[in-house]
């Protein structure tokens, strides 16, 4: 059918045409959004999962949500070598200049950019492109301890939010790839405005093992925070994701076709967006059927081959990818890190620090203690198609 009309969006954080078996997480943000503004504790919350399940769509829904009803939001993503201080100065500098313009905010956001400054003297941080035209507020987020520091600048990050009657949502996605110090401060700071009831709300998304981070980084995070699982969809769900938007550009798909997506997707968001779109550019005449469905897996395998496994497999040096292909060996994770170990020839012990490499990479996890697993859905079954020469003798890179 006509690509033009394609309606599928696969591509990180794209919005999907239907955003489809997360509404118990949307109302769920959507009362913390309200509550928030009428000063009631909200807990922060983390949304764990595996690449490609949607979390950064819903950041971004949050995001929608939290600007409609009145918030002002901060969105960042955690890179993998700057800190957190170094990412929040501008966009905390944005948000009070926006706050500046409400008459009732002016003390409390002149405050802050003093703050603000201080803060970035006590950590050097560099400017950038943040407009600090005030002089720094001795005694008042400089102590040098970004705990503490964190803290009291997001307080009155939040006292200049309250004064102007606004919300502010802060979003931080990638949470992995925070630096243990940044992630305790953050956990912090975040305590202390929940203490304090100020209209300030968190929502951070990352891999699965930011739950044990947040909770070496601090014990009390697991108490701190709700961490809302955002995993594959339901069938009914992953159903709905495809239909619906094949039926809103005019268009059918057979029941046969959606059980045979069902079945090789595994009802994983990024896969169905990659299927449906393979599948509405395959099908003729305005219906998707089974053979359409069976003929977009090539396609569609094709592309995440060459798009989104591939990127995340070549981050790894040659010794990390021997590592992981021999956990594809040993079948569908998780895996024992001792079995590995045995198939290298090698000790756990002395494994220990690839392991925690490729952990540190974004590409495996520990769900359990001594467990490793993939933080890509379906990564094995590329691995294996890819490198692992088959019995006669084929698919090897
Ligand atoms: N609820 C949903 N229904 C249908 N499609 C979805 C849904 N959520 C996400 N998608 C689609 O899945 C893909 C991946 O989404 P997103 O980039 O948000 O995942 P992610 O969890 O942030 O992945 P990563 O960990 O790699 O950053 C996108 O193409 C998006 O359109
Ligand atoms: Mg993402």
């Amino acid at each position: 059918m006509d690509p033009v009309h394609n309606p599928f969006a696969p591509g990180a954080g794209s919005q999907p045409p239907q955003l489809a078996g997360r509404q118990a997480i949307i109302d769920e943000a959507g009362v913390a959004i309200q509550r928030a503004l009428l000063y009631k504790s909200t807990r922060p919350q983390l949304f764990l999962g595996l690449r490609g399940v949607g979390k950064t769509v819903l950041l971004n829904k949050i995001q929608e949500m939290a600007e409609q009803a009145g918030h002002l939001v901060s969105f960042v993503e955690a890179p993998e070598n700057r800190s957190l201080g170094e990412l929040l100065m501008p966009k905390i500098d944005q948000l009070l200049h926006k706050l500046s313009v409400t008459a009732s905010a002016k003390a409390k956001v002149y405050s802050a950019l003093r703050a603000l400054r201080s803060f970035g003297s006590a950590f050097k941080l560099t400017y950038g492109d943040v407009s600090l035209s005030v002089e720094a507020e001795p005694g008042v987020a400089d102590s040098g301890n970004l705990e503490n520091d964190l803290s009291e600048l997001f307080v009155q990050v939040g006292e200049a939010a309250k004064a102007a009657g606004r919300g502010w949502t802060l979003l931080i996605d990638e949470v992995q790839y925070l630096k243990p110090v940044d992630l305790a401060a953050l956990i912090v700071a975040l305590h202390k405005i929940n203490q304090k009831r100020l209209p300030v709300l968190f929502f951070g998304a990352g891999l699965p093992q930011v739950a044990a981070l947040s909770g070496d980084a601090k014990s009390y995070a697991e108490r701190l925070f709700l961490y809302p699982v955002v995993g594959p969809l339901e069938v009914a769900d992953a159903k709905m994701a495809i239909r619906h938007p094949v039926n809103e550009e005019g268009a059918t798909i057979s029941e046969q076709a959606l059980d045979e997506i069902i079945d090789k997707t595994h009802c994983y968001p990024y896969f169905l967006q990659e299927w449906g779109h393979q599948c509405w550019n395959i099908a003729q005449a305005g219906k998707i059927d089974l053979a359409d469905a069976k003929n977009a897996a090539l396609r569609a395998t094709k592309r995440l081959d060459e798009g989104f496994f591939k990127v995340r497999f070549e981050r790894l040096t040659p010794k990390e990818r021997e590592y992981v292909i021999a956990m594809a060996k040993l079948g569908a994770g998780p895996y024992r890190s001792s079995d590995i170990a045995d198939a290298l020839g090698e000790t756990s012990q002395s494994l220990g620090p690839r392991r925690a490499q490729i952990i540190n990479k974004g590409m495996i996890y520990s769900p359990s203690h001594g467990d490793i697993a993939f933080t890509v859905a379906m990564f094995d079954e590329y691995l294996m198609r890819n490198f692992v020469k088959k019995d006669d003798g084929s698919s090897s890179a």
